[in-house]
């Protein structure tokens, strides 16, 4: 973590004074540069006065020497926009402090010293959400990844681990519910309308985990007892009227408990277990130790405002977040170059969770469409990095796609070759050699290593270079042998020209074309740029299913028929493999479509049908599969994105690929209307239900009605209407809002009218009214955007909110792309406007532009043009600064 160091006075952490680069000129800090601190806080008593204008920070640390550390006398206390009112050392007031700009530094000469500070913060004033702000009159802090420095000065590294002890006093009414960490061990009123509450936290941990709440807040409360039989009491404070909307995450939660105990032997270690729900938040959610703070929208859920997949949603991050206690927080990491070692983890850990509550295969594929939504796309463009970064210039943009996703599927891949059982011998090893440790993604890999017996020497390539490898195959046929030949490339990536191949595991099956079966299935893994592998015992030549389950996240190319492609789609057992097959037929036919272009009768320049045919075939066989779960059935209709399909071609016109897939959905809406309309009719007789059943039917019913109204828009408008006034939950409602919102049909304004006065007042329902037709495909979608951002409920500065309109624009590819480049420009003025409020949320939005290089000539200018005008202000944040460098670099 450290950056130009001077020789002369040895530093940890962050540059020194006199090797500060000139301004502008970005601060890299690199990996390799790692330093362990010189000094140690075993001990924080932090006490504050709150108030939501102002809060006065007194801060107690007792520092020590660190054994391991390079024997420096400065301690480095960091701080952001905050200024010391009150500096002690061992209770006398220091003169030898200085500041070196944001941070404090204090000369020691003992082993062991008492520093008192006091800081003054200003929660109302907090616009970037990062330390501690205020949010409906609530107070809350967050302090992942520094944010704990705008609070108090502090060693503000997560190799710095110290026990809490917080002491908050305020105005009762104003904040009659105080809560940080740990458990709470004292409370008592105070003179003139005050009281105070004193928490003390045992397990030491570094100053991200840190938090406290204040504010009205009501609990829903449950109690869960562990498996060696303690009692936990869980609660979901929310603001009063919400707490009916609390008990999907609170079953979450003690469902997440009880699993980590059976899946990894994990059992919580506090007597209280606290979620908060706020509603302004730049992230999803925040683990801090007994006190996770979460964004509204992953806490509440009814029937009647939330769909689905915000069911699903919840149950994912509220077991993230709880998984975070062993994968972050009793093992937390040495420095943030190893963030994926929590959170590739911890996302691997909240996906086999979301498996086992509801459908492995289902969740496999959504995990799947994400990573190939988010990840290749990052992968494969200017802010490519490994899932353990080498460097970095504001730690904020690293909360990616990569370190979260593909950290995951690294670690998946880990578990695939070495088995469930041997797996968890390896996480038991790990948990146990770094409990209270700061670790790294290599004392990971090692205890894997160890525990499984697997040789990971290669493996750990996974971890150092970035971009997503292509996978060729190709398969012969001799005798009663099928011959495998597989090539590896992993592509070049900003600062990495030169790749070594990697472990690859493949789960293949070879399919008998009569029987429709396969002998079993096999793990190969490609460790070598080529190798060939043989199957014997197949006496015709098979059907190649392979990467089966997604066992790699890899792109594969795999030379084989169409044919073979449809026989797949129907008959492979693997549900993944099922979707794999259909997806890469409309993926070949799609990109076929827009490399010859198609005429209106399907038929390419040559002549050729462009594999159209085969995507209906593949098409009629999953609708008219009776021993199908809706469920699959469901996104087995699912088109591939844009966004996935412009990852296909070296240079993508956005445009086109928009309207080939326009065009096929209309097409196979016209051919299988009939068979659409009765899978719409079905799913329509169920009634509503949290059962897989009934959610199956749900997204039959959603995906049917986006093929008819793309087959025939007045009957699909038709359709939308009536599901939407019958609707008697928000998934039927808001999927039939969707095609209503694409269509330019008179119910539309009237269904968007009535949703919004029935939903008024409720900000996340209404984040949905916003997003929904910022994402439309509706022709004057930019005009409605326009429209939108001047609607008196849209603002900026709620993250929730901007994201619903404007993220929702990036993403909808009719919207952002739009030829004239006016999607750029409205999202390049967002990013300027947004960086002097929120520089974290802002910086989100700049990867949509910086994909330039893989878009069309004519479109790549204008998005250039809009980086250059960001690049061009003279003052940027830290955090968009180098999104937009790196983009136009
Ligand atoms: N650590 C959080 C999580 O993944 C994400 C987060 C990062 C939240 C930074 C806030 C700020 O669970
Ligand atoms: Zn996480």
């Amino acid at each position: 973590m450290d950056i130009a160091s001077s020789p002369a006075e040895p530093e940890e952490n962050t540059q020194v004074a006199d090797a500060a680069p000139p301004p502008h000129a970005p601060q890299v800090i690199h990996r390799e540069d790692y330093l362990a601190p010189a000094w140690l806080v075993p001990e924080i008593a932090l006490s504050f006065r709150l108030g939501v204008e102002e809060t006065h920070v007194c801060s107690k640390l007792t520092v020590t020497r660190n054994p391991d550390g390079n024997g420096s006398d400065v301690l480095r206390l960091n701080g952001d926009q905050i200024s010391p009112l009150v500096v002690k050392v061992d209770g006398r007031a220091a003169r030898d402090w200085r500041m070196d700009g944001p941070d404090l530094l204090l000369e020691l000469d003992g082993e062991r010293h008492a520093i008192e500070i006091e800081t003054l913060v200003q929660p109302v004033t907090n616009t970037q959400l990062m330390g501690l702000y205020a949010s409906n009159g609530m107070l809350c802090t967050q302090c992942e990844a520094e944010g704990f420095r705008r609070i108090t000065f502090f060693p503000d590294r997560p190799d710095v681990l110290s026990t809490y002890s917080v002491r908050m006093e305020g105005n009762k009414a104003r904040f009659p519910i105080l809560l940080s960490n740990g458990n709470c061990t004292a409370r008592g009123e105070g003179a003139e309308g005050r009281h105070w509450a004193h928490w003390h936290d045992p397990w030491p941990k570094p100053s991200y985990l840190f938090a406290l709440v204040a504010g009205n807040l009501v609990a829903n409360t449950a109690r869960f007892t562990t498996m060696s039989g303690r009692q936990v009491e869980c609660n979901v404070w929310v603001r009063p009227g919400d707490e009916n909307r609390t008990q999907h995450a609170l079953d979450s939660l003690i469902a997440a408990m009880k699993w980590d105990e059976e899946a990894f032997g994990r059992e919580y270690d506090l007597d209280l277990f606290n979620i908060v729900a706020v509603s302004d938040f730049n992230m999803g959610a925040m683990e801090n130790k007994g006190l996770n703070i979460f964004n509204t929208r992953y806490v509440l859920a009814e029937p009647d405002t939330a769909t689905d997949a915000d069911y699903d949603a919840i149950e994912s991050v509220v077991g993230h977040e709880y998984f975070h206690n062993w994968s972050g927080n009793r093992v937390t990491c040495r420095d943030w170059f190893q963030l994926s070692l929590k959170e590739g983890f911890t996302v691997l850990r909240d996906q086999l969770f979301s498996a086992d509550m509801g459908s492995e295969a289902v969740k496999r594929i959504e995990d799947v469409r994400i990573l190939r939504g988010g990840q290749f796309p990052e992968d494969s463009g200017p802010l490519a990095h490994p899932i353990r970064p080498d460097s970095y210039q504001e730690i904020s943009n690293f909360y990616t796609s990569t370190v979260y996703n593909k950290g995951a599927e690294v670690i998946r891949m880990m578990r695939t070759m070495a088995g469930e059982e041997r797996f968890r011998k390896g996480t038991d090893l790990y948990f146990e050699r770094h409990d209270g440790e700061a670790a790294t993604c290599e004392d990971f890999v090692r205890a894997i290593e160890d525990g499984t017996g697997l040789d990971l020497g290669r493996f750990r390539l996974w971890y150092s270079q970035a971009g997503t490898p292509r996978v060729a195959i190709a398969m012969r046929h001799e005798g009663d042998t099928a011959i495998l030949t597989a090539d590896q490339a992993v592509p070049a990536t900003p600062g990495q020209a030169i790749k070594q191949p990697m472990p690859i595991p493949l789960r293949v099956a070879l399919f008998d074309r009569e029987t429709a079966s396969h002998s079993g299935e096999r793990l190969i893994v490609l460790d070598k740029a080529s190798d060939t592998f043989r199957f014997e015992g197949c006496p015709r030549p098979p059907v190649l299913s392979v990467n089966r389950g997604f066992s790699a996240p890899v792109a594969l190319e795999v030379e084989r028929p169409d044919a073979d492609l449809v026989f797949l789609a129907a008959h492979d057992d693997d549900p993944f493999a099922r979707y794999e097959a259909m997806q890469s037929l409309i993926v070949r036919h799609l990109i076929r479509a827009v490399s010859a272009g198609l005429d209106e009768t399907g038929l390419d320049k040559t002549g050729r049908e462009a594999g159209r045919d085969a995507v209906r075939q593949a098409c009629e066989a999953v609708l008219a599969d009776e021993a199908l779960e809706d469920l699959i059935r469901g996104e087995l209709l699912i088109l591939p994105t844009v966004a996935y399909l412009s990852e296909q071609l070296l240079v993508a016109d956005p445009g086109a690929l928009h309207q080939a897939r326009e065009a096929l959905k209309a097409w196979l809406g016209a051919e299988l209307l009939d068979s659409f309309r009765a899978l719409h009719d079905r799913a329509s007789a169920v009634p509503f239900g949290r059962d897989a059943a009934a959610r199956g039917a749900r997204k039959c019913k959603a995906q049917s009605l986006v093929y008819i109204a793309a087959g025939d828009p007045a009957e699909g408008a038709r359709r939308a209407f009536a599901q939407y006034r019958a609707a008697d939950n928000m998934s039927d409602r808001q999927s039939a809002l969707t095609v209503l919102c694409g269509l330019d049909v008179p119910e539309r304004e009237e269904a968007l009218a009535d949703f919004h006065k029935r939903h008024e007042g409720n900000a996340l329902v209404i984040d949905k009214w916003f997003s929904l037709q910022a994402g439309s495909f509706h022709p004057r979608v930019l005009d409605h955007i326009r429209t939108l951002a001047q609607h008196g409920d849209f603002t900026l500065s709620n993250p929730n909110r901007a994201r619903a309109l404007y993220m929702s624009a990036a993403l909808n590819p009719k919207a952002f792309h739009d030829a004239s480049g006016e999607g750029y420009a409205m999202i390049g003025e967002i990013v300027r406007r947004l960086d002097p409020i929120n520089p974290q949320t802002a910086a989100r939005f700049v990867p949509a532009l910086g994909r330039w290089r893989r878009i069309e000539p004519d479109r790549a200018r204008l998005m250039r043009a809009e980086l250059e005008e960001i690049a061009a202000l003279p003052t940027l944040s830290r955090d968009v600064r180098e999104q937009v460098t790196k983009s136009l670099g």
